[in-house]
C-alpha cells in the first residue's frame, strides 16, 4: 500500500488551522516588552523563531506543498529587558541561482521558513529544497548562499554545526533524482566538501544527525517523488551512517522496523555503538488533501537506535511512549554524549489537535528521570532552546527558552524557565505585543 502525502515540514502545523489560532501576524516593533518575574541579568541575546505565514497556505487542496512566505520573530533581551521585532521574508527570497528549477521541485519547495541556523557568526533561515537566506540583527535579507553552487537541489530545513570543529553540515536531496548530497562548510562558511551519494529511489530527509565521527541519516518508507511523498507503512527504514571524511562508498545502511523521523535529538559515539536518539513517526502525519491519521498511525515517540559498527546489528528501544516532538540538547554537546534533553510534549490531546503540545518535559538519561512542565489549560508551546548561562562549560548549566501561545486570550509569550527547578513557574515570562501562529524552529544568538 502507498499512499502519497504531503512533504510540507509544517504539515504538523497546517492542520490545526480549524482551531481558533491565528494564521498570521503583523511586522513591527516595539521596545521594553511587558516582564513577569524577572529576566537574569546574564541572559543576553536574541531569540529568533521561524514559521510559514500565513499558516496554513503551504498545503494547497490537492495537498501538495506550495511555497509559503516565512515569518521571523525576534526577541532581544538584554540588561533584564526585552524588545521584540517581526519580519516577513517572501517565499522566493532562497530561489536565487545555485538551486534546481522546474515544476516538479517547484511545487515542493518551502520557502526558508522552517529551520534556522547560527554558524561564522550569521543567521541562516533554511526551507526545504531552498538555498540559505543570510538574515541580518534587524532581520534583513543580508543575502542568499548559494553553497558555492554545489549543492544542486539546494538544502533541507535543517543544517548543523559541530561545536568542537565549528563545521557546518548540509543535507540536499531533491524527489527527482536518486542521488543526495552531504556538503560539509568550514569555520568561514566556505563549502569544503560536497559527496554526492546514489540510491535506490529518492528520499526524503528533513533533518539528519552526527557524531564527532560520522553523520546519520534515515531513508525510511517514506520516499520523494513528484506528486509529493509516498509512504510504504511496511518498508523498513535505513540509517546510513557515513564517516565525516569518507566518500560515498563508505556509506553503510542499517535496517529497522519502519518509521519516518522529522527530527533527531542527537548521536554520539559509544565505543563500537553508535547512540541515535531521535523522535520516530510510525508514518508521515498527513494523507493528500485529508486532515485525518493514516490508519495506525500512533504518536511520535522518543526512541534511542543504537548501531554496532563492528557487526552492523541494531538495538532499539522507546525512550519515552507519550507524543512529543521538537527535542532540543545543549547544542555544546552536539555529536558528543548527552544527559539531557528537552521536548515538546502533548500530554492528552494529541489525537485533538495535531502537533499542538501543552508542556515541555526534561530528560536526564543518568537517573532516567523525565520531569514535565504543564502549561495552563488553552497554553500551546512550541520547541524548547537551550540558553547556556554567561561563561558557563557544564552541560544544562542554562536557560530554557520557549515561546506559548494563550488561545483563549490570543496572546504570547516568551517563558525562561530554570532547568535545576524544572516544572516550578518560569523564572521569566515575557510579554509579546502580538499573538503568533504556531511556528516552526528557534535560534538563541548569544550577544558577543
Ligand atoms: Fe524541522
Amino acid at each position: 500500500m502507498t499512499e502519497v502525502v504531503s512533504t510540507s515540514h509544517g504539515k504538523l502545523r497546517a492542520q490545526t488551522q480549524s482551531r481558533e489560532t491565528a494564521t498570521s501576524s503583523a511586522e513591527m516593533a516595539t521596545s521594553n516588552l511587558e516582564i513577569l518575574g524577572r529576566i537574569p541579568e546574564s541572559l543576553s541575546g536574541r531569540l529568533i523563531r521561524n514559521g510559514p505565514e500565513p499558516l496554513g497556505d503551504s498545503l494547497s487542496q490537492d495537498g501538495v506543498q506550495r511555497s509559503s512566505s516565512a515569518m521571523l520573530h525576534q526577541i532581544s533581551i538584554a540588561s533584564g529587558r526585552a524588545d521584540y521585532r517581526s519580519r516577513r521574508i517572501l517565499a522566493n527570497a532562497a530561489f536565487g541561482n545555485g538551486a534546481e528549477s522546474g515544476v516538479g521541485i517547484q511545487s515542493l519547495r518551502g520557502g526558508p521558513n522552517s529551520g534556522l541556523v547560527l554558524h561564522g557568526g550569521h543567521v541562516r533561515a533554511l526551507g526545504a529544497l531552498s538555498n540559505p537566506v543570510i538574515i541580518n540583527s534587524g532581520l534583513e535579507v543580508e543575502s542568499i548562499d548559494d553553497l558555492a553552487g554545489s549543492m544542486p537541489f539546494g538544502i533541507g530545513a535543517h543544517a548543523h554545526v559541530d561545536p568542537v570543529w565549528d563545521e557546518m553540515f548540509v543535507i540536499g536531496a531533491s524527489p527527482r533524482s536518486s542521488t543526495f548530497h552531504v556538503g560539509t562548510l568550514d569555520v568561514k562558511g566556505r563549502m569544503r566538501r560536497v559527496v554526492e551519494i546514489a540510491t535506490d529511489t529518492p528520499i526524503f530527509i528533513h533533518d539528519f544527525s552526527f557524531t564527532d565521527t560520522e553523520i546519520v541519516i534515515l531513508a525510511s518508507g517514506a520516499e520523494m517523488t513528484d506528486g509529493g511523498v509516498s509512504w510504504n507503512p511496511t518498508a523498513p527504514a535505513y540509517f546510513g551512517v557515513l564517516p565525516r571524511d569518507g566518500e560515498a562508498s563508505d556509506i553503510r545502511w542499517h535496517e529497522v522496523s519502519p518509521r519516518v523521523v522529522w527530527h533527531f535529538m542527537n548521536s554520539y559515539r559509544d565505543g563500537v555503538q553508535i547512540v541515535v536518539d531521535h523522535v520516530a513517526h510510525r508514518a508521515p502525519i498527513a494523507t493528500a488533501g485529508k486532515s485525518a491519521l493514516l490508519p495506525g498511525v500512533t504518536a511520535p515517540q522518543l526512541r534511542r537506535t543504537q548501531i554496532n559498527t563492528l557487526t552492523g546489528e541494531t538495538t532499539d528501544e522507546i525512550l519515552d511512549d507519550r507524543a512529543v516532538e521538537y527535542p532540543a540538547i545543549d547544542n555544546r554537546r552536539q555529536g558528543l554524549r548527552h544527559r539531557f534533553a528537552y521536548a515538546a510534549l502533548a500530554s492528552s490531546r494529541f489525537n485533538d489537535h495535531i502537533g499542538e503540545f501543552d508542556a515541555l518535559v526534561r530528560y536526564d538519561f543518568r537517573s532516567d528521570q523525565a520531569i514535565d512542565h504543564s502549561f495552563e489549560e488553552g497554553i500551546i508551546v512550541g520547541e524548547p532552546v537551550v540558553v547556556p548561562r554567561r561563561g558557563s562549560t557544564g552541560e544544562d548549566d542554562a536557560w530554557i527558552l520557549a515561546i506559548t501561545t494563550d488561545t483563549k486570550n490570543a496572546k504570547s509569550s516568551v517563558v525562561v524557565l530554570d532547568p535545576q527547578a524544572f516544572g516550578e513557574a518560569p523564572v521569566a515570562e515575557i510579554k509579546l505585543p502580538q499573538m503568533l501562529p504556531i511556528g516552526h524552529h528557534l535560534l538563541w544568538v548569544p550577544s558577543l
